[in-house]
């Protein structure tokens, strides 16, 4: 197929690629753009490890074409969080809490976690379970990742998560 150009919105700039019509997001992100925060796991849309948000909404990035997000959709991954020099809400508590063991699925957590917050800024331990329960981690991080994203449901605080 032929390559063609594309203008995305990633982290709030608009960047310029040269790929196939069919390309996958995870590997425009990670090999086209160098945002390697964003981990291919399974690549097959079951592990979590390669989430993003596109406007707002958490998507496996490894089935998500490059075509799909063509139209000026707004992607969020992994560095597009937090501000310059300061995590997020979510980037913290995982930190407070060591809700991680390798690193290497906790990206994909973070996204979901924060796509999670900032349409239901208060779930029950049921919702924040059947919201991460698509994400695998070999490090068994689990009770860890409830936990912190527990002490931000139980937080009054609903800043920009
Ligand atoms: S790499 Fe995309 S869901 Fe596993
Ligand atoms: S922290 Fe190692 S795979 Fe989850």
């Amino acid at each position: 197929m032929a390559k063609k150009s594309y203008s995305l919105n990633v982290n709030g700039q608009r960047r310029q690629v040269e790929a196939e019509p069919d390309e996958p997001l995870l590997w425009v992100l990670r090999d086209f753009l160098g945002l390697t925060g964003t981990k291919f796991g399974c690549g097959e849309g079951e592990c979590g490890a390669c989430s993003v948000l596109i406007d707002g909404d958490e998507y496996p990035s490894c089935q998500v074409a490059i075509e799909d997000v063509a139209a000026g959709e707004e992607i969020v991954t992994i560095e597009g969080l937090g501000q310059p020099g300061s995590l997020s809400p979510v980037q913290q508590a995982f930190m407070d809490y060591t809700a991680f063991g390798c690193g290497y699925c906790t990206p994909g957590m973070i996204i979901s976690a924060t796509a999670l917050l900032r349409s239901n800024p208060h779930p029950t331990r049921d919702e924040i379970i059947a919201a991460m329960d698509h994400h695998l981690c070999r490090c068994a991080t689990y009770p860890n990742v409830l936990v912190a994203i527990e002490s931000l449901a139980g937080s009054s605080d609903e800043e920009d998560r």
